[in-house]
């Protein structure tokens, strides 16, 4: 059920239960970090394999103690300059964390999300919060309490409703290895503007065989649409006569396609507002019984290269 109210959420999570929880990047499924029956009701309800770990959400970078250990001073840099803000941080993990968050690794993930419901929330409770994307594995994250309850009608008894996310996808997550900081999945912040307050990353983007993160399964964030890709959109249309089409564009519509088949990210071929919109948009072509959707390719920088490794991932 969707509710404004934030007591819901604090009975429902304080008794063991799961909520949905909005935040900047997307929807979240919520529980409480120290209650295992609240951890495996995240992984059943999600179908989520055990394998993938999940982040803790903490209500301030003060309480980072509680759930890592050793924490570089490169990761102290990064928390002050984004946090609360969209970066992930994977740490030494505090024994005390279950491995049922970490996926039995010796290390935690930990980020202190900007939505003010949410941070009110966490100061209320007396725990930090478990919370994957609040949608079932596999499926395009949901970036509105609609979506979450399109997902989980009838099942989810608390989706607390903050409006649209703000920043539209998946946090950053930056580990570190032999003392050298790693980008594990690209996000709502660039790689550019982490770069900018540690110096160059390395990139472990792909690893199929032994995820570090789900983000790295290929066959993510996938509409049940297919979809195709491309920098040129009305020449691969063409390809396809007579099938009802979608078109998930960067900035321009094409003119013999229905208007209501088009989804266009940023008239003003602004990188944060298409990241703002992707989900959304792919929802929504979703939802229309179409035979096939074509998304054009983004310039492959900024988010552009989030945008881009989200479509490449959407690929049946
Ligand atoms: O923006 C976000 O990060 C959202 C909101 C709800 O905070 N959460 C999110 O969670 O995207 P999820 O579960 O969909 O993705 C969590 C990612 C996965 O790719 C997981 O593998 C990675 O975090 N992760 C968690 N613990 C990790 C660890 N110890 N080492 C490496 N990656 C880890
Ligand atoms: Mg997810």
């Amino acid at each position: 059920m969707i509710t404004t109210n934030i007591n819901k959420a604090i009975t429902a999570l304080t008794n063991e239960d799961i909520a949905a929880i909005p935040t900047e990047t997307v929807y979240g499924l919520a529980g409480n970090i120290y209650s295992e029956i609240a951890l495996n009701k995240i992984f059943t309800l999600k179908k989520r394999p055990f394998y993938n770990p999940l982040i803790v959400h903490l209500r301030s970078q003060e309480y980072l103690q509680e759930v890592a250990l050793d924490v570089p001073q490169m990761a102290v840099r990064l928390a002050e300059a984004f946090w609360p803000g969209p970066l992930t941080l994977v740490l030494k993990k505090n024994p005390s964390i279950s491995d049922l968050i970490t996926a039995g690794k010796d290390t935690v993930a930990v980020r202190v999300p900007n939505h003010p419901l949410t941070l009110a929330l966490l100061k209320e409770l007396e725990f930090p919060l478990a919370a994957p994307s609040a949608n079932p594995f596999g499926s395009v994250s949901p970036t509105t309490a609609e979506h979450v309850e399109f997902y989980f009608k009838n099942i989810l008894e608390v989706i607390l409703d903050g409006g649209a996310c703000h920043r539209g996808i998946e946090s950053t997550i930056i580990g570190f290895e032999n003392n050298c900081p790693v980008l594990y999945r690209y996000g709502s912040i660039s790689a550019e503007e982490i770069e900018k307050v540690i110096g160059n990353l390395n990139f472990k983007i792909k690893n199929e065989v032994n995820p570090n993160a789900p983000g790295m399964i290929s066959k993510h964030y996938a509409p049940a649409t297919k979809i195709y890709l491309t920098r040129n959109v009305p020449a691969l249309v063409r390809e396809f006569p007579g099938k009802k089409i979608g078109v998930l564009l960067f900035k321009n519509k094409i003119e013999d396609i229905p208007f209501l088949y088009q989804e266009i990210l940023s008239p003003s071929e602004d990188l944060n507002e298409a990241a703002g919109n992707l989900y959304a948009a792919l929802i929504r072509l979703d939802n229309l019984q179409l035979n096939l959707i074509i998304a054009e390719l983004l310039p492959d920088k900024g988010l552009g290269k989030t945008i881009n490794d989200r479509l490449g991932r959407a690929i049946k």
